[in-house]
């Protein structure tokens, strides 16, 4: 399973970059509006930083208006996916966006239906909303379940890409459930490296090894690693240099 993060902060991006985690980023108007900064110049940051799909998101909602901003905005760099929302004029416009060649991301599904009509509209990413639907007491775990089940009862090739993530559940069992895509904000992403055992077992090595007086490098080992060829993992082919 791909992680895409989910945040506007190119920041944030940067940091996480070196984890070698990151596969791709996702935005929305609501994240670039949080970020304060112009929207066209983040995505043009955020696509300058990591080669993986960045989701710029269109803010018009009728069909030329759709179409002509996702044309604009995939001219901003070639990693850009456009998102549009899952309305009647949204998957119109993402049908002309993908004859165009351009790839789409639909967001705002929360039904099985909808997911439907995105892979019919060729969209190349289908954004449905778990931690929104599990906020009107619905299971947002089981719309994603139902859309890869009929995806490939179907052998539609749209990737289920699970957004509204709010925990490390949701990623762990986007996951177990065959989602292709997490996007996942970047505290839940540092909260997936986290067990108590974990800490509780390193506190308890380094004590141990403290006792033994002992070190592994020799005394006066000269560091064996060229910092000018220090390298950061990337989306595609696990290194790039810095
Ligand atoms: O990118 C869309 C998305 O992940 C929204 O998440 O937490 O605002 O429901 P949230």
């Amino acid at each position: 399973m791909k992680f895409f993060i989910d945040t506007a902060d190119k920041n944030k991006i940067m940091d996480l970059m070196s984890t070698g985690m990151i596969d791709g980023v996702t935005t929305n108007p609501s994240l670039i509006a949080k970020n304060g900064d112009d929207m066209a110049e983040t995505i043009k940051g955020i696509c300058n930083i990591q080669n993986g799909p960045v989701s710029a998101e269109v803010t018009a909602i009728d069909y030329d208006g759709m179409v002509e901003e996702g044309e604009y905005l995939a001219s901003l760099a070639d990693n850009v996916v456009v998102k549009v929302p899952l309305t009647q004029e949204g998957l119109m416009a993402c049908k002309t966006l993908a004859r165009l060649g351009i790839n789409v991301n639909v967001t705002l599904c929360f039904s099985l239906g909808q997911a439907l009509l995105a892979a019919k509209a060729d969209a190349t990413y289908i954004s449905p909303f778990v931690g929104r639907l599990d906020d009107t007491g619905e299971n947002g775990m089981e719309l994603i379940r139902d859309i890869v089940k009929m995806y490939g009862l179907h052998g539609l090739h749209t990737e289920v890409l699970v957004a509204s993530v709010r925990s490390v559940k949701h990623v762990e069992q986007a996951a177990l459930l065959g989602a292709d895509v997490c996007t996942i904000p970047p505290k839940i992403l540092l909260e997936l490296y986290e067990h108590p055992l974990t800490g509780k077992g390193l506190d308890a090595f380094m004590a141990d090894w403290a006792n033994t007086g002992q070190s592994i490098l020799p005394q006066g080992h000269r560091g064996m690693r060229d910092e000018s060829k220090r390298l950061v993992l990337g989306p595609d082919d696990g290194s790039f240099a810095i």
